[in-house]
């Protein structure tokens, strides 16, 4: 008995990637995307649908159509920035559309769930390295709709018997050693492929959100994962909601935290080009440290990350960027 997936968001950086580990394990794959940040080109095999997950009746009919049985939802906004200038589009579009994909799936049968979460609902964290225990008290709309997501599966668990696990991601970087998939946003926020388009010339410098806040170098700690690792998280998931696990929450991260000059000195090494690199004032909602605390997905599921080391996910990000200097290829309308 094989599990059929339904996957949103796996035209997406994120999504991308757990589309291909499932691929990799033949599970059945649908992905739902509706491409109004993801790369038709980033969807490397099983069945794309274009179309929007708030879509009830499509919803309905790729679950009947394909015996879907178990479904990733990465399909959101994500921006924190945009997300405290517009909270009317991220409570559309990762609430309503949330919910109404959710009802569509109980409505459907589908009792399994994964709900891509992210460290932003923990807030400015009050010790670290922050487990799930931490208190949630998001600082930003992002963060707020997939909290409430969260507290919507648990109302879901009791009233539909809908079981899940919530995936809180600390900051995913990185591409598939492959080489074939990777990040590529428009625009681009994220530190490591800016500096990734320093390194390639794309841009000519980059600049350091804040110098004086309180860590040894005085730039923010991030705790950065391999994307390929966090992909296989959604596989060890899937496979403890078959086996009857109870829903949960995990925190995804490598417990370590790297700050944004060594980002800069590791990319710089081994990239082995240099660039601009200028020092400017914080950046709004930025928290000083943020670093996880993966015990749990340890202990309970056996993840174990394999490129766990800065330099593994630098190069990696490095063979994908310097080989897809110009990111994926536009999306033709109509494929
Ligand atoms: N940074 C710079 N210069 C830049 C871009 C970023 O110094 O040009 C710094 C930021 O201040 C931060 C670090 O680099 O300290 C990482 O920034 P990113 O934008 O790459 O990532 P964030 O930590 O802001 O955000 C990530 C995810 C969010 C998620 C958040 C959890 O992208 O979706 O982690 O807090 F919500």
């Amino acid at each position: 008995f094989m599990m059929n997936v339904l996957v949103t968001g796996g035209a997406g950086y994120i999504g991308s990637h757990v589309v291909k580990e499932l691929l990799k394990r033949d599970y059945l794959v649908v992905t739902l995307d509706n491409l109004s940040k993801g790369h038709r080109d980033a969807v490397t095999g099983g069945v794309f649908v274009q179309g929007d997950c708030g879509d009830s009746v499509l919803v309905g009919e790729l679950v009947k159509q394909y015996r879907i049985n178990a479904v990733v939802h990465l399909a959101a906004d994500s921006l924190v920035g945009e997300s405290m200038t517009r909270p009317d589009k991220y409570c559309r579009n990762n609430l309503s559309n949330g919910v109404e994909f959710l009802t569509a799936l109980v409505q459907a049968g589908v009792r399994q769930f994964i709900l891509s979460s992210t460290a932003a609902v923990y807030g400015e964290p009050e010790y670290t390295p922050i487990d799930e225990a931490h208190t949630t008290r998001p600082i930003n709309v992002y963060g707020g709709t997939k909290l409430m997501l969260e507290q919507i599966l648990n109302w879901y668990e009791q009233a539909f018997g809908l079981r899940y696990v919530a995936l809180r991601y600390f900051n995913a970087a990185g591409a598939d050693p492959e080489g074939n998939i990777g990040e590529d946003h428009d625009p681009e926020t994220h530190l490591i492929p800016l500096i990734m388009q320093a390194a390639l010339g794309k841009r000519d410098k980059i600049t350091i959100y804040g110098t004086d806040y309180p860590t040894p170098d005085g730039t923010c700690l991030r705790d950065y994962i391999h994307v390929s690792d966090l992909a296989v998280a959604h596989i060890l998931a899937l496979q403890a909601l078959e086996a009857g696990a109870a829903s949960a929450v995990y925190n995804l991260g490598n417990e370590r935290g790297h700050s944004v000059r060594e980002v800069v000195d590791a990319v710089r090494r081994v990239t082995g080009q240099d660039f601009t690199v200028e020092e400017g004032p914080h950046r709004e909602g930025d928290p000083a440290v943020l670093v996880a605390s993966s015990r749990k997905i340890k202990e309970c599921l056996n993840w174990q990350p394999r490129y766990g080391e800065l330099e593994d996910i630098i190069r990696t990000a490095w063979a994908w960027h310097s080989s897809h200097p110009g990111g994926y290829p536009k999306n033709k309308p109509g494929r």
